[in-house]
């Protein structure tokens, strides 16, 4: 089985998903990272040299690609990741994929963002939190739609890791 983390920029799918696969002894695979590695650049550096599109692009396939083998782990994907080109689709389709939403509220969610906003290339420009607060209002209300397909969708306002890890480990034993 994959487990594929789900969510908006700062929900904690790496953070998450790294303590996740430890506990359960798999393998932890964070799609950004993994897409940097292959293209030997940052994804800011990427958004800025090849644009958005090609972005999406490969997000998806390098996403597929990870899904192909049959071996358990974990994967965080994008806070993109499942909203364009199908992605969300094609990921309930999948036989022995799960999809967890790590869902939060806009407020905590720009919060933490304010303060690792500057390597986030959608969000670097936004000076003043109470814009960033706005965009993320508009933003996630456009993605709530596909991350709210999620199979699973786990409330994690006012939760620590190591709950969000403990909610999840009781859902699947
Ligand atoms: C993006 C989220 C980022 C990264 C890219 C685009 C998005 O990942 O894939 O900057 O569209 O929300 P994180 O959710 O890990 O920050």
């Amino acid at each position: 089985m994959k487990l594929v983390l789900i969510g908006y920029m700062g929900s904690g799918k790496s953070v998450v998903g790294t303590a996740l696969a430890e506990v359960l002894g798999q393998a932890f695979i964070d799609l950004d990272a993994y897409i940097e590695k292959k293209e030997g650049q940052s994804i800011s550096q990427l958004f800025d040299n090849k644009g958005v599109i090609y972005f999406r692009k490969r997000e998806a396939q390098l996403l597929f690609e990870l899904l192909e083998d049959g071996a358990p782990a974990i994967i965080a994907t994008g806070g993109g990741t499942p909203c364009y080109g199908g992605v969300m689709d094609r990921l309930l389709e999948q036989e022995g994929v799960t999809t967890i939403y790590l869902k939060h509220s806009v407020d905590v969610l720009s919060d933490r963002l304010y303060h690792e906003r500057t390597h986030r290339p959608l969000i670097a420009h936004l000076d003043d939190p109470q814009e960033l607060n706005e965009f993320v209002r508009k933003h996630l209300f456009e993605r709530g739609f596909d991350y709210g397909r999620s199979q699973w969708v786990i409330d994690c306002d006012g939760l620590d890791v190591g709950e969000v890890v403990r909610t999840i480990v009781g859902r699947l034993f």
